[in-house]
């Protein structure tokens, strides 16, 4: 199932709300090439997933920035989702580039639900514990 964008998944700071919208426009940009299977390349693929780790680790360092700033006290915790997750998109990536998957169609199907989980991962079960404890002013 897709992730959409909604009020309902904001941390309430104008940073990283607008973060994890972009992550969420990202793998919805793959879920419709998925849709297409003309487009569904080996090589588009591989750029759809090196843009969202490139955001990913941007994202991940941004907010950890944040939090710090903020004397967030789940920062800790934080750090190691995130170090986590890292892992989990660069093992998916690394499978990939190895030619680990046979039917194209049939992988990128998997990597959509993979990418939906994961970024619900981050969002839900981590970045929710934050809601309310960062405000826009709180880390400036
Ligand atoms: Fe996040």
């Amino acid at each position: 199932m897709s992730i959409a964008w909604d009020d309902a998944l904001k941390v309430g700071n104008i940073e990283i709300d607008a973060d994890h919208k972009e992550l969420i426009g990202l793998v919805g940009d793959f879920e419709t090439m998925v849709k297409s299977p003309k487009s569904v390349t080996p090589r588009s693929i591989q750029i759809t997933l090196e843009r969202l780790q490139l955001y990913a680790h941007d994202h991940f360092a941004r907010e950890e920035y944040i939090q710090a700033i903020a004397k967030y006290p789940g920062l800790a915790e934080n750090k190691r989702q995130h170090d986590a997750l890292r892992k989990t998109l660069a093992d998916y990536i690394a499978k990939f580039e190895a030619g680990q998957f046979g039917d194209l169609g049939k992988a990128a199907d998997e990597m959509a639900a993979f990418l939906n989980h994961w970024l619900m991962s981050h969002i839900v079960d981590v970045d929710m514990k934050m809601r309310g404890a960062l405000s826009d002013e709180g880390w400036r």
